[in-house]
């Protein structure tokens, strides 16, 4: 490891969220109302606000996905008895619009958490998408200013990112790449006022992003990449518990796979774009599951093995900070890789909350370069690193360092060219679907770690199928 930085700093908003209207994902699982007898405030859930604000969130993006391009921002708003009932399209039953932009704002303002409205254009006109910005932001007598003051909203909200269409190659419209060009170019005319992000790729299709930068980069701040892990394909998914080692080291090396995209997506915005001035947001990312029978929509149980690709994309993320200034798990409670389940009154954390908790030391922080030796083992024929390595110089001037040991059966020792004590924590398990349910909720929670040099300088004891994020005062 050495003190020199491995890029820019890694941006805080890297560690942000996606909420979608999906199964649970906003109602029960974030809102149960102002009415409801579960605590909350103004209508949404104090114990996961609660949770949340602990790990913090640096932003969110809302409403969808999918939903985002089938959303008419005006139902959302003015009296809630009065707010039309919708088909939600993309993932089934009704949408009562009780959660619109005066609710989210609220959400996002009891978190203290940045906002990125996901706009709508694959279905509405720009003007739509325009006036939803001017009615957010406007501090002025317009008429839309106006209506929101109406609505109970005196001070105009910052939206700082605006995304322009989602998935426009598939739930987003159906659109060719050069279709979608010149729409996102109509579109962004009118939304100058904040970061213009385009909808660029989500299904390996590199001409797509490749048509965007050509035509429209004037036109964009971000272009987005949405990247799933999934153990076996996009008919049959894979279980979340009750896996094997194959789907795990399947998963891990799926996961791994996004440093690939990146890569790629990161050569293309180069040719375009070579002051790097357009970022590159992740915006959806995380495991995609088979969704048990009776479920609600995309629900999905949370195990290690989601901890170890939230440590492990993470550690990718840092290494790509040059571009990759935004990513935003998918999603926020009870949809995919969440954070939290809920049902009813009780409230469960996942092993991919405590994931985001042990890093939070790297928001902020400045990465630096460290190199691995570490022999590579297989299960059946996929190959994987034991261990994968990310350090960084945090703000407060300490180094930080975390490792993960892929290895689902057998410990690592990490031998460093360290000489200070360090201290942190880790996140293990009895097994490699060790998950949190409500009965037993500490199940997968992380412990002290600390490591002392002696001899050979400072060795680090890796438990099989961990995360262990450490920090010392300073490098010697
Ligand atoms: O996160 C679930 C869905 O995955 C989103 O709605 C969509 O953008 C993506 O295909």
């Amino acid at each position: 490891m050495t003190q020199d930085a491995a890029g820019p700093r890694i941006e805080p908003t890297v560690y942000g969220h996606f909420v979608e209207h999906a199964g649970t994902g906003v109602y029960g699982g974030l809102w149960v109302g102002p009415e409801s007898a579960i605590p909350n405030t103004r209508g949404w859930r104090n114990d996961v606000v609660q949770a949340l604000k602990h790990i913090g969130v640096p932003v969110m993006r809302w409403p969808g996905g999918c939903f985002a391009d089938d959303y008419d921002w005006r139902d959302g708003i003015g009296d809630p008895a009065h707010r039309p009932v919708r088909r939600n399209r993309w993932w089934g039953g009704l949408e009562s619009n009780r959660v619109g932009t005066h609710e989210f704002m609220d959400f996002a303002e009891q978190l203290g958490s940045e906002v990125y409205i996901s706009g709508n254009m694959g279905s509405m006109p720009p003007r739509a998408a325009a006036q939803w910005l001017d009615y957010m932001t406007a501090d002025d007598a317009s008429t839309l200013a106006q209506e929101r003051r109406h609505n109970g909203r005196d001070k105009p909200w910052k939206v700082k990112y605006f995304g322009v269409g989602n998935e426009s190659f598939g739930c987003g419209g159906n659109m060719s790449p050069e279709h979608q060009a010149d729409m996102h170019n109509q579109f962004a005319t009118f939304l100058w006022s904040s970061t213009r992000v385009a909808s660029g790729d989500g299904e390996g299709d590199d001409r797509r992003v490749e048509v965007l930068m050509q035509r429209s980069a004037k036109q964009m701040d971000a272009l987005t990449l949405h990247y799933y892990s999934v153990p076996d394909n996009w008919t049959k998914h894979g279980e979340a518990t009750g896996f094997d080692a194959g789907a795990w080291a399947r998963t891990l090396k799926a996961a791994l796979g996004i440093e690939k995209r990146i890569d790629t997506l990161s050569a293309i915005m180069d040719k375009h774009d070579p002051a790097k001035r357009v970022a590159l947001y992740v915006d959806e990312w995380g495991t995609w599951y088979d969704t048990p029978a009776g479920a609600s929509a995309l629900w999905q149980q949370n195990s290690l093995r989601d901890a170890l690709v939230a440590a492990v994309t993470f550690n990718v993320f840092h290494a790509h900070t040059d571009r990759v200034k935004m990513a935003n798990i998918a999603q926020m409670v009870n949809v995919l890789q969440s954070m939290a389940l809920t049902d009813g009154p009780r409230m469960v954390l996942t092993p991919t909350y405590y994931a985001f908790d042990l890093y939070r030391p790297f928001k902020g922080a400045t990465p630096l370069k460290a190199t691995l030796q570490a022999p590579a083992f297989n299960t059946g024929d996929v190959e994987l690193p034991t261990v994968q390595v990310s350090a960084a110089r945090g703000a407060d001037g300490k180094l930080v360092l975390a490792l993960v040991n892929l290895n689902p059966e057998r410990p690592a020792r990490v031998t460093t060219n360290l000489t200070s004590a360090v201290t942190g924590k880790v996140l293990t398990g009895a097994a490699m679907d060790a998950h949190n349910t409500f009965e037993q909720p500490q199940a997968v929670v992380p412990a002290p770690f600390s490591a002392k040099p002696g001899s050979q300088g400072l060795v680090l004891t890796l438990p099989a199928r961990s995360v262990v994020v450490v920090e010392m005062q300073a490098l010697r």
